[in-house]
């Protein structure tokens, strides 16, 4: 296995699992992976976790925190995908709370509509295609920011982060949920074993494509550590900056706040 966590080298390089590719590449790489796995998506994050994503996005929704009475509250949820945080923070909030979904891949947001829609979340939840490193969105208009296992996918992370501070009203928090570093010793074997054989072949026969979950896996030993990657929520302007590590480490919840 390459050597994991590493900076590329190039400051015109980044990561695409364990491959080294061309900045200006990755995205489309991206892309193209979510539009592989974007109707199974949510399926497979059930087999892949064995359900526990759902506790780690609980938590996640805990931690934003949005008032129970009909007080206005803005929460982005960047890179959300099919919707599964931002339905959690909505059902958490009373009725003045609105969350607007913003993610690149159309086919994702396309699941969490009709998601929303089932749910009769469609007047809370918004969906809306925008890149997490341009955000479509004016300066200070959110209440919290969150991201949950998206921002390893996004080519230049430190762009990423100075636009979630930027649409941040001052008191605002930004949470992100993202695969770490196991370091409990039966866990990481266990974690290894499961990451490089088990979910390439459940990604193959549920969603028709190993290769896309390779990358998925790759894409999480490439991520930085938690400590480099709260020294970067820092450099972005963010204050009080601090994680906590969720199932052994197998995913940290970082947080941040404009202040
Ligand atoms: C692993 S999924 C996470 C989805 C959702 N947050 C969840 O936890 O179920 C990663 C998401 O990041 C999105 N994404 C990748 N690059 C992005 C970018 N530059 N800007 C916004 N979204 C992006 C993908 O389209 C995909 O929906």
């Amino acid at each position: 296995m390459p050597a994991t966590n590493g900076a590329p080298d190039s400051p015109r390089n980044t990561h695409f699992g364990f491959r080294t590719v061309g900045l200006d590449d990755k995205q489309a790489m991206v892309d193209e992976v979510f539009d592989k796995v974007a109707p199974r998506y949510d399926l497979m994050n059930d087999l892949m976790s064995g359900g526990v994503h759902r506790v780690w996005k609980d938590i996640l929704a805990t931690a934003v925190n949005p008032p129970r009475n009909e007080r206005p509250f803005a929460v982005l949820d960047v890179a959300g995908g099919t919707g599964d945080v931002a339905f959690r923070i909505a059902e958490a909030g009373g009725t003045g709370t609105r969350v607007t979904v913003c993610d690149i891949n159309e086919d994702m947001l396309g699941v969490g509509r009709e998601r929303a829609r089932q749910r009769g979340l469609d007047d809370s939840v918004i969906f809306m295609t925008g890149n997490a490193e341009s955000l479509p969105f004016p300066d200070r208009s959110f209440d919290a920011c969150s991201i949950a296992f998206g921002i390893r996918n996004v080519p230049r992370i430190d762009v990423a982060l100075a636009e979630f501070h930027r649409v941040l009203r001052h008191g605002g928090r930004f949470l992100c949920l993202e695969f770490s570093t196991v370091d409990v010793p039966w866990l990481d074997a266990l974690y290894d074993f499961c990451s490089f054989n088990v979910i390439p072949a459940l990604g193959r026969t549920v969603a028709g494509d190993a290769g896309a979950y390779r990358y998925l896996v790759e894409s999480i030993r490439r991520f930085p550590k938690p400590n480099a990657f709260a020294d970067m929520i820092s450099a972005a302007g963010f204050r009080r900056v601090s994680f906590r590590m969720l199932t052994g480490g197998v995913v940290a919840l970082h947080s941040g706040w404009r202040l």
